[in-house]
């Protein structure tokens, strides 16, 4: 089973950007505890991240013929991305999203997600562990669907 992790604009800079709303772990240090995790449940686990829409949309395409799902944290691009969202629909592979903090605790522009619609769940507010539960409830249904 193959998962592709996707991790949107600015999420590079996690481990110094906004530390009191985003927490102190950096890209790196999630990427391995979620490569580790599906290690666990024996899933293989491709992650990159752009903060690029067009190269999140291009990454979504090419996951159709190269992974079983998709946990996805568009980042700011929630909030305003009717491509990734049509991306995720296209492919219609399972996927489910990611936010660290909680997107609806936070600012009005905030509130409003475009890509959620196109994911099983979303899993927010619980910083790095929510990728995890990202993962596991996706192998979950990945393997509950085989
Ligand atoms: C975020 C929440 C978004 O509103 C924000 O634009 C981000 C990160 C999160 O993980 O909490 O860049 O997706």
């Amino acid at each position: 089973m193959r998962v592709l992790v996707l991790h949107g604009p600015n999420l590079n800079l996690l481990g110094s950007r906004q530390p009191e709303i985003y927490g102190e772990a950096t890209l790196a240090e999630i990427d391995s505890a979620i490569v580790a995790r599906g290690a666990e449940l024996g899933v293989e686990v491709r992650s990159a991240q752009s903060n690029s829409e067009g190269a999140l949309v291009d990454a979504i395409q090419g996951a159709r013929d190269a992974a079983d799902g998709i946990v996805i944290n568009p980042a700011g691009y929630s909030h305003t991305s009717v491509a990734i969202r049509d991306a995720l629909l296209a492919v219609a592979l399972p996927a489910v999203e990611v936010h660290l903090s909680n997107p609806s605790a936070r600012e009005e522009f905030r509130h409003v997600d475009l890509v959620a619609g196109a994911c099983l769940g979303v899993v927010a507010g619980f910083g790095p562990n929510g990728y995890l539960v990202a993962l596991e409830q996706l192998v979950v249904r990945l393997r509950a669907a085989d």
